[in-house]
């Protein structure tokens, strides 16, 4: 089957993730490795609506795999939700000759992916599409892991424990906000790490006088005179947070939403391994003849699933993490 593959593109979408690029490494490497061509295509889906590519060579993504970012660009494309849209996207593949497409992203990247999948079918078609998994948020339910997670939580780790040296100084209260989309995976691994007074997941139904005010309180008994609070963006705004600590127990926090820092810089070595163990067997999926797979980590290894299989999964948020936090939380008990 392999033969039958001679050339596939690549691209990354939806939100950039540190380690992207060492996935787009992964992949051309391991295709010319393999002696099938590899194009680079650029802005995500949008890309190949517009037929916006680049020829990749092995020194296209050499001193890539310690960047942040994505050397293809990225876009979220509203264009590709729609047929038309992916119907010139399929002439793109037709024109450029591709037998196969990695796409590297999250959920809405998938879901362009299986849309196509579906389209291209119908279509009569040979093209498969592989998807790897990567955006900070490690909200991808067939894959324990995605690419991007690790940096993104050192990074926030990094910007806490800045903030915590001038909370302790001072002796305030700090509400940092971070990113997570509408999952708290994000916030409760950092708040585990920072030793969080308290974390505020999505997860987790919000009871803010026993969530907030009840763990400020029990952590002033204990003796403490600082208070880090993590919020994930899911839950809602840190700026309200933290005026209704303001108004309930007279504290004056000072808000830091950390925003796009969280997706920037180069990433850690777990996120440069997983990223080349995916982008390599994503290549090798293709080259086996099974189109339309999701690449994914299950205890540490690299599986690939269905497509549609793969997006009807759902992950969920170990509570037992939650239970650490507020065991390893000061309190005056
Ligand atoms: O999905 C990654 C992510 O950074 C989310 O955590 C966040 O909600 C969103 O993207 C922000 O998107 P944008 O870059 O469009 O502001």
């Amino acid at each position: 089957m392999s033969n039958q593959v001679k050339r596939i593109g690549v691209l990354t979408s939806g939100g950039d993730a540190p380690g992207m690029n060492a996935a787009v490494r992964a992949v051309v490497r391991t295709a010319l490795n393999r002696g099938v061509e590899c194009i680079g295509i650029r802005r995500g889906w949008s890309g190949l609506i517009n037929s916006d590519f680049v020829p990749l060579h092995s020194s296209s993504v050499s001193h890539i795999i310690n960047k942040g970012g994505t050397i293809l660009f990225t876009a979220r494309c509203p264009e590709f939700m729609d047929r038309e849209g992916r119907a010139k996207a399929i002439a793109t593949c037709r024109l450029l000759g591709l037998d196969g497409i990695v796409a590297i992203g999250g959920d809405g990247t998938f879901r362009g992916a299986l849309e196509l999948s579906r389209q291209v079918a119908e279509s009569g078609q040979k093209l498969s599409v592989v998807g790897v998994p990567a955006t900070i948020d490690n909200d991808i339910g067939c894959s324990n892991y995605t690419i991007g997670f690790d940096t993104a939580s050192n990074t926030a780790i990094e910007c806490i424990d800045k903030l915590r040296d001038t909370m302790q100084s001072h002796e305030r209260c700090s509400v940092v906000e971070v990113m997570g989309r509408h999952a708290g995976f994000l916030a409760l691994y950092v708040g585990i790490s920072v030793g969080a007074t308290a974390v505020l997941i999505p997860e987790r139904e919000l009871d803010f006088d026993r969530d907030v005010i009840e763990k400020i309180r029990q952590a002033r008994l204990g003796g403490t005179t600082h208070f880090m609070i993590v919020v994930a963006e899911g839950v809602g705004s840190a700026v309200d947070i933290g005026k209704r600590i303001h108004d309930e127990i007279g504290l004056d926090p000072r808000v830091t939403v950390l925003g796009h820092i969280q997706r920037g810089g180069a990433p850690t070595a777990r996120d440069r391994e997983t990223a080349s163990r995916m982008g390599y067997e994503a290549v090798r999926v293709l080259l086996e003849g099974k189109g339309n797979r999701i690449i994914g980590t299950q205890e540490g290894r690299i599986v690939d699933m269905d497509m549609e299989e793969a997006l009807a999964m759902v992950k969920h948020l170990e509570m037992y993490r939650y239970e650490v936090l507020e065991a390893l939380t000061a309190s005056g008990k």
